[in-house]
């Protein structure tokens, strides 16, 4: 059931590719500034849930609401613009921009170059310093503010993630949409990463939904587990009830 705390709610949501049922008639929501992550073995149906939610994937069947709001089948742009962002499994960001321009090009509100701009110079100026300011904190936060004139395409693969990260705040977003923000990362920066989202939530009060296998690094520093198999949510709840549930354990010995 959605209370009034909640700012994500997923109701009965299905798709399949052809005969296969990538996402199975899944339910839950997500309470507000709160952690969760969502496991499973590979092809469990993780990044395609987050697709659905994020516009990428037209659901079957089954409901999306945001604040309240349905959203089912929004486009990705608009599911954006109301304050849903993700990242890739695979970092997308802009390789020969640099690092402060990645985060500067993700602004939802960016006024752009249009051809009234140059004349209504005042206009946009102010707007613009105002963004910069935020990049510049966001960065700070993501402790990437020394980097910041750095080529995206020369960091590496924690600090691409992070960056992502930053892109995705830049725009406003409440929601983060992770696809395994640690995946090839070490260890330390893997735990840098958590308590960068933590501070996040603190900070911000971000929500986040993390798809993420590495559970030895991320169950120290979440609110909440929802665990996948076979397009199924089959457990959800708090790390310790989660990861000792049978079947759980079952779903991931068997697969
Ligand atoms: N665009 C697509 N077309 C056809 N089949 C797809 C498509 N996207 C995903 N699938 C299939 O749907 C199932 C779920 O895939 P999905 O990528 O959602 O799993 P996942 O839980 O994210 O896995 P992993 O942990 O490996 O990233 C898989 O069997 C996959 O092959
Ligand atoms: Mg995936």
């Amino acid at each position: 059931m959605a209370a009034a705390g909640d700012i994500l709610q997923v109701r009965e949501l299905s798709k399949s590719f052809g005969r296969l049922q990538a996402v199975d008639g899944i339910s839950f929501v997500l309470e507000a500034k709160k952690i969760t992550i969502l496991i499973g073995p590979n092809g469990s149906g993780k990044t395609t849930l987050v697709n659905l939610i994020s516009g990428f994937y037209k659901p079957d069947s089954g409901d999306v609401f945001y604040k309240s709001k349905r959203i089912t089948g929004w486009a990705p742009h608009r599911v954006y613009r109301a304050g849903i962002a993700r990242t890739f499994q695979i970092p997308a960001l802009f390789s020969k921009l640099n690092v402060l321009e990645n985060v500067l090009v993700a602004e939802k509100h960016n006024p752009g170059e249009g051809f009234l701009r140059a004349p209504l110079e005042r206009l946009w100026k102010a707007p613009e310093e105002a963004s910069t300011e935020r990049a510049a904190k966001i960065l700070e936060i993501l402790g990437l503010s020394k980097l910041w004139d750095k080529r995206a395409s020369t960091l590496s693969g924690g600090q691409m993630k992070l960056l992502e990260m930053g892109r995705a705040l830049m725009s406003g977003a409440e929601l983060l949409l992770l696809d395994e923000p640690i995946s090839g990362v070490n260890p330390t920066l893997a735990h840098e990463i958590f308590n960068t989202v933590v501070r996040l939530s603190e900070e911000l009060g971000v929500t986040f939904l993390i798809i993420e296998h590495r559970l030895d690094i991320a169950l120290g520093y979440v609110d909440n587990v929802i665990a996948m198999a076979y397009g199924k949510l089959i457990v959800s709840g708090s790390p310790d009830a989660v990861i000792s549930d049978p079947r759980v354990i079952e779903a991931y010995i068997g697969a």
